[in-house]
């Protein structure tokens, strides 16, 4: 499985269950790489999706524990059920937030990581994968400057 997030340079990745400053090249490069796929969130962040309502031109797959069905989506219960669903998928990717993101980052071969480099105030963080000794970065994908803001779309690999 892969994941893909978008961190600040202190890994935060969102307050108040939204993301502070969020890229439109991220936007972007998030929808080119997740395009087709099936995409695994936590039922906190689709309450952030436009409308609520699931990405178009994706498999949508949410984890819950208290809803029995949310519309557009197929519910999962367990990381570990998502787990196996993703195995009927060609591509699945693990698209947070904070605690879905924690709990399938060791079923997770590959990360996707924009690093936006900001430090606005975050409560929710993403594990610094630069620190950990499993994962290595592999490849800068893109980079660029927008509105005064440097970003880089990076590519980690499990070691
Ligand atoms: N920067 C980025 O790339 C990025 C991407 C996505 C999200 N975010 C940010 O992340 C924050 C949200 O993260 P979060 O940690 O608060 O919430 P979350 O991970 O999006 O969703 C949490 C919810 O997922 C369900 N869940 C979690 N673990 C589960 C399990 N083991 N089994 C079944 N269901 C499970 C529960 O839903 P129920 O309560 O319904 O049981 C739980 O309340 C927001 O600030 C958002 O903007 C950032």
């Amino acid at each position: 499985m892969e994941l893909i997030v978008a961190v600040y340079d202190d890994w935060g990745i969102g307050k108040d269950g939204t993301q502070p400053i969020a890229l439109t090249a991220d936007r972007k490069f998030f929808r080119e790489t997740t395009r087709g796929a099936m995409v695994i969130v936590g039922r906190r962040t689709i309450a952030d999706f436009p409308g609520q309502k699931p990405l178009p031109g994706r498999v949508n797959v949410a984890l819950t524990r208290t809803e029995q069905e949310i519309p557009g989506f197929t519910v999962c219960t367990s990381p570990e059920q998502a787990a196996e669903l993703a195995k009927t998928a060609q591509r699945a990717m693990v698209i947070g937030g904070g605690s879905v993101y924690r709990q399938m980052l060791p079923l997770c071969d590959t990360a996707y990581v924009t690093k936006v480099h900001c430090t606005p105030e975050s409560d929710t963080f993403f594990p610094d994968l630069d620190a950990d000794s499993q994962w290595e970065l592999a490849e800068i994908l893109q980079k660029g400057e927008e509105n005064g803001t440097e970003y880089e779309m990076c590519l980690y690999r499990r070691k």
